[in-house]
């Protein structure tokens, strides 16, 4: 019997998409080596009951967000009301569950719920962070205070372009910002984010060493040199193989698999900008063009919401899509990850949300990148810059440079030392989740300090 057998862990995943998956998909991981595992989850956002793993008890909250805080602009606004709200629920459910008989390890949360570390200090409860971002972005997150020093923050427009001397190889443009956001609000969001491994009894990272050990080493040397850090990702390839439904919240749409098998090897543009970017329709019909006139077939994730103001295909032009033909196909919601592992997907076209690059990197699918918004920024220039697996769209979406950079990437010449980048760093991303690799290695000392709190 493992150590850990019928030890407890609780897990309270913040409520959007792109913190679920790597939040479940590290239940799944810890389940695997002999933790029970309790799901905190809010009623806003709820997973769906037929497809919970059956081992997780699954505990709900009465929170809730009305349609016009769901459709708040400003994401601190968003945050701050719905961290107001989980407060007192959170805290009386945390209470339940340490009333039971099991005895319960630590809760594992989000920083972004920024009350979890007190509530859970006020049990006398230890918690774990789980940064769902990469640690380059994280050190960033960290370097705030200094940027505002400097006088680097807020950005000016006249130093977009330039380097920050400070962050190599990050640029002004590239630093972390949020549309519609007051920047004194967002700064004070960023630097919470990053106070919160201090108050922790660990940080856990989905990411590995091979892709961002600098950044790892950074994070512990300079900001967190007491905290134990553990990078144990990519999270999806690490835990026993389960299906990314059971941790979606659309529906995803498989039939898009059948029209992947009819297309040529390494042939598709996949293009998905996740599930809380949105675009203009301006840039909506930038895009259509674009793709259309790279002669290359797409599938194209169109989300309810992404394009802002208008039901999408009223923006594009009369038989746009029939003219196209089989070359194109849309949903709404893909199974993603099953996507990026087919072999007839040539390139992704993403937002550089950190869940969407792990997957193409586990499957060595070169990027284009199209960041919209806090630290996507920096993922996209780590894709371009550093790992040198895909081009960023560095002027903006024009239907021209979108056509250039897909023929760039899919067809010319140019194209064959990023795929082959792509295809080096997939071997890493294996290597480092088998037996002695960093990752593996990593997970056993997560159990192991686990067991120690
Ligand atoms: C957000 C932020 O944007 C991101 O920067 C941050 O790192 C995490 O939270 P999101 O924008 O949704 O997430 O992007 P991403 O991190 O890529 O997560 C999206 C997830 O949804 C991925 O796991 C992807 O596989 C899944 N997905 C996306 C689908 O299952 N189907 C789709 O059609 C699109």
């Amino acid at each position: 019997m493992e150590q850990s057998e019928g030890r407890k862990l609780i897990l309270f995943p913040l409520p959007f998409q792109g913190h679920i998956n790597p939040m479940l998909e590290l239940a799944n991981i810890l389940h695997s080596k002999g933790f029970s595992i309790a799901i905190i989850h809010t009623n806003f956002n709820s997973l769906n009951p037929s497809t919970r793993n059956p081992y997780f008890t699954y505990h709900s909250i009465p929170v809730d967000l009305t349609e016009t805080e769901v459709s708040l602009k400003d994401f601190t606004v968003l945050l701050s009301i719905l961290n107001a709200k989980c407060v007192e629920p959170f805290r009386e459910c945390l209470a339940g569950l340490l009333s039971d008989k099991d005895p319960i390890a630590c809760l594992i949360s989000d920083p972004l719920f920024d009350f979890t570390g007190s509530v859970a200090e006020s049990f006398k409860l230890p918690r774990i962070m789980l940064s769902t971002g990469g640690a380059a972005s994280f050190a960033v997150y960290a370097a705030f205070p200094l940027l505002k020093e400097k006088g680097y923050l807020p950005i000016q427009d006249s130093r977009l372009e330039e380097p920050v001397m400070e962050l190599s190889p990050i640029k002004f443009k590239d630093l972390p910002m949020m549309p519609n956001c007051d920047p004194e609000d967002f700064y004070q969001l960023i630097t919470n984010v990053a106070n919160e491994p201090k108050a922790s009894h660990g940080f856990i990272c989905n990411t590995f060493e091979d892709l961002e050990g600098h950044a790892l080493a950074t994070i512990h040397q300079e900001y967190y040199p007491n905290i134990p850090i553990f990078s144990l990702g990519p999270f999806h390839k690490c835990g026993p193989t389960t299906s990314s439904s059971s941790t979606s919240l659309l529906a995803q749409d498989q039939r898009c698999i059948s029209w992947l098998n009819t297309q040529a090897p390494k042939s598709v543009a996949y293009v998905s900008f996740g599930s809380v970017a949105k675009i203009d329709q301006a840039k909506f019909l930038e895009i259509a063009w674009g793709l259309a006139n790279s002669g290359q077939p797409f599938l194209w994730g169109i989300r309810p919401g992404l394009v802002e103001e208008l039901d999408w295909l009223k923006v594009l032009p009369n038989g746009f899509l029939e003219a196209l033909n089989e070359r194109a196909h849309i949903v709404k919601w893909s199974p993603q990850k099953e996507v990026l592992a087919h072999p007839t997907v040539g390139v992704f076209w993403t937002h550089c949300g950190w869940n969407s690059i792990l997957e193409s990197i586990c499957e060595g699918v070169p990027m284009i990148c199209t960041p919209c918004f806090s630290e996507q920024m920096v993922n996209a220039r780590y894709v371009s810059d550093v790992w040198k697996v895909g081009l960023q769209l560095e002027h903006g979406i024009g239907r021209g440079e979108v056509e250039r950079t897909i023929r760039r990437l899919m067809v010319e010449k140019e194209g064959e030392e990023i795929k082959k980048g792509a295809l080096k760093l997939m071997e890493k991303a294996n290597l480092c989740l088998k037996e002695g690799g960093s990752s593996y290695q990593s997970l056993d000392g997560l159990v192991k300090h686990i067991l120690s709190l």
